[in-house]
């Protein structure tokens, strides 16, 4: 199958798995299941959510799929995930090795991309998702994943 009719029909799945799930919580349980199983070279998926009212702020691993990460809280100035979630801003990274920002989960990891979830205007969060394949992360599976976190997103500003 092309790549970009599988991107399609993943996105048109996490699209019905929003309208069906009862909660943000349901939703982000199902999608990295969903994203896991589904893009084959997607190793690792998972969500850090900001813990409430913490200061210094932290993002604390949240539902994941695949293997255990030792970095399960991590502050705003660390890593790739503190980089996404302190600029708004998704980060794609097609070579771990040559970014010293980036704090390895598995050595397997070869490229990775952090796209944060806004709700209310506010980075609340951000979908993490690692690849044992170099360079994963093309502008098609980026507009994918940003349209995944959208729907967290959303689902969270309805207040479920
Ligand atoms: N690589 C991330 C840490 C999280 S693990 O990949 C699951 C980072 O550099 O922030």
């Amino acid at each position: 199958m092309p790549v970009t009719t599988k991107i399609e029909e993943v996105r048109t799945e996490v699209t019905e798995l929003a309208q069906a799930s009862p909660t943000a919580q349901d939703l982000m349980n199902d999608m990295v299941r969903l994203l896991h199983h589904r893009m084959l070279k997607y190793n690792w998926v998972g969500f850090y959510l900001l813990e409430p009212g913490a200061q210094p702020p932290v993002l604390v691993l949240g539902a994941f799929e695949g293997a255990m990460t030792p970095h399960t809280r991590i502050p705003l100035n660390q890593g790739i995930c503190g980089a996404a979630a302190s600029s708004g801003q998704t980060v794609v990274v097609d070579d771990v090795s040559k970014d010293p920002r980036y704090l390895a989960c598995s050595l397997e990891t070869k490229s990775e991309i952090v796209v944060p979830v806004f709700a209310h205007g506010k980075v609340v969060g951000e979908l993490d998702i690692d690849s044992h394949f170099p360079a994963a992360f093309t502008p098609e599976h980026q507009a994918l994943v940003q349209h995944c976190a959208a729907l967290v997103g959303k689902k969270m500003e309805a207040g479920r």
